[in-house]
């Protein structure tokens, strides 16, 4: 069952504190990005790679993947002011697919495994992301006091990736584009337009690496997967 792949990596990470992307942070010797890349690359479901870069990275993004044997990318694209215009860039970039993933630059830990069961599901169902279950309790708040608590048991944190029949997930860009709606994952744009969207059981350990602390947690999770390949 094969797929394309978009890779939103045209970010400035922000709130990692580095003064630069933190696609380009390194783990264990390898850049966040090429960690990423290479789960797709060594997936012989994957056809095909889509990245979708700042400008003024392209060069070293190039440079990177012909270090690394990464020769599944078929084009690198510029990115736009949010991450859904740097989706819609690379979702136009696709010359053909039936199933379209889409994932994170900065999330390095999904496994084959979890990608596999995602693009079944939304081979089947149209729609499908990977999300796991919250753990903390949840409260509202006007910001200094306690409103009430959320119910937990119907939450879960979505994750990436998320997979999609290629032409559904095109015209919900589309739209979203024509009525310059902004959503936070790529998903919630088709739940807008009341379309269904699957729950596929993900993986604690398929973090995003969003914070200064998410390195300490990176660190620890590569040495987890390093013992386990031993
Ligand atoms: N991204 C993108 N284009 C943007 C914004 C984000 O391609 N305009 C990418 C990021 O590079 C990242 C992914 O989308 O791989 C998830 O976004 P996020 O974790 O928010 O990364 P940043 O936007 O880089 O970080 P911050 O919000 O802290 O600045
Ligand atoms: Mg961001």
């Amino acid at each position: 069952m094969m797929y394309s792949v978009v890779i939103p990596a045209a970010g400035q990470g922000k709130r990692m504190k580095l003064n630069k992307n933190k696609q380009f942070l390194i783990l264990e010797e390898k850049p966040v990005i090429i960690h990423t890349l290479a789960v797709f690359q060594r997936d012989s479901w994957c056809e095909e790679i889509i990245i979708v870069a700042n400008s003024s990275e392209v060069e070293q993004i190039k440079e990177l993947i012909s270090t690394y044997g990464i020769t599944k990318v078929n084009k690198i694209v510029p990115g736009g002011n949010e991450r859904q215009n740097s989706v819609y860039n690379g979702l136009k970039a696709i010359e053909k697919a039936e199933i379209v993933l889409i994932h994170d630059g900065a999330r390095p830990f999904v496994t084959e495994e979890l990608i596999h069961k995602l693009v079944v599901e939304a081979e089947n169902k149209d729609a499908a992301i990977l999300a796991v279950p919250i753990k903390d309790t949840v409260k509202e708040s006007d910001g200094t006091k306690v409103l009430h608590t959320v119910d937990r048991s119907m939450l879960w944190s979505a994750q990436t990736p998320q997979a999609f029949k290629s032409e559904i997930i095109l015209q919900a860009h589309e739209w979203a584009d024509k009525n310059q709606f902004i959503g936070t994952d790529d998903a919630s744009l088709l739940e807008q337009l009341q379309k269904g969207v699957s729950i596929v059981l993900g993986d604690y350990f398929n973090i995003k690496l969003t914070t200064p602390e998410d390195i300490v947690f990176a660190q620890s999770i590569m040495e987890v997967k390093r013992g386990g390949n031993e």
